[in-house]
């Protein structure tokens, strides 16, 4: 299937790291390694209130700014959430959802991403799904059947013009802060896929259309590699978007393709 039809995506997923006064150092080291890239849409998913930071020190090179969660509520008593409203007007283009590290330790269900994927796309917030098996689901040969499920559920009345918006990534638990990175091929395997999945639900036209990202252990060594294969559009990158350095490289490699 045609690359042309969706975009190349590399995101940074900073985590809970770094601090406001650390954003502009870093675009500054950044542009020392690359320019405004022409060949990706480069996003940085920071801790929410780092956002307003990214959208200025991140104008110059096109950088959007992303949020890392989002609260399924619109507004009202709902202590430490952030709603998608507030995000939208911190200035957040793109705002990640279902991480396994919030699988796993804040207990989001599929129910609840799907719930939080379908308020940001109201607001017009992109949302970055994550999607990904554990290595007992791998060794038990689960992958696919469960990636599967988590996609369904997390697309579920989401219609075909709202899917179009929509960024699936692929991070298969094993591989995320491991520096174990899922071979090109099982990446491909599974993008491949959750490409399936989408055709399925919603046909080959749109299913063309979205993006796919691999994220786990991907970095400045590894990442051309997985970049080349046909289904992956992109990369959902930790540990390496936290240096300037590696994480250039790895926008850089997207012009490879
Ligand atoms: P690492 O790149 O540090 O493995 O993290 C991947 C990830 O969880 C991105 O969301």
């Amino acid at each position: 299937m045609n690359k042309r039809y969706r975009k190349t995506i590399i995101a940074g997923n900073w985590k809970m790291n770094m601090l406001s006064s650390e954003v502009k150092p870093f675009i500054e080291q950044l542009k020392e390694n690359m320019t405004k890239s022409k060949t990706c849409d480069v996003v940085l998913c920071t801790p929410a209130v780092m956002i307003p930071a990214m959208v200025k020190a991140g104008k110059e090179l096109k950088i959007a700014a992303g949020g890392q969660d989002v609260s399924k509520f619109e507004k009202g008593a709902y202590t430490g959430e952030i709603s998608a409203a507030q995000l939208l007007d911190a200035g957040a283009k793109y705002c990640i959802v279902g991480h396994s590290e919030r699988r796993q330790y804040h207990g989001e269900d599929d129910m609840l991403i799907n719930a939080k994927a379908k308020v940001l796309l109201e607001k017009g917030i992109c949302p970055i799904i994550c999607v990904g098996e554990s290595l007992e689901q791998r060794e038990m040969d689960l992958t696919m059947e469960y990636v599967a499920y988590q996609v369904k559920a997390a697309l579920n009345g989401i219609d075909a013009s709202q899917v179009r918006r929509c960024v699936i990534a692929y991070e298969p638990i094993w591989a995320i802060g491991t520096g174990k990175t899922a071979t090109a091929e099982q990446a491909e395997e599974v993008c491949e896929g959750i490409r399936a999945v989408i055709r399925r639900i919603y046909g080959a036209r749109v299913a063309r259309t979205v993006s796919i990202l691999y994220g786990g252990s991907m970095n400045a060594k590894n990442a051309a590699e997985l970049l080349a294969q046909p289904d992956i559009d992109g990369g959902l990158i930790g540990g390496a978007s936290l240096k300037p350095a590696d994480f250039a490289t790895i926008v850089k490699a997207t012009a490879e393709e």
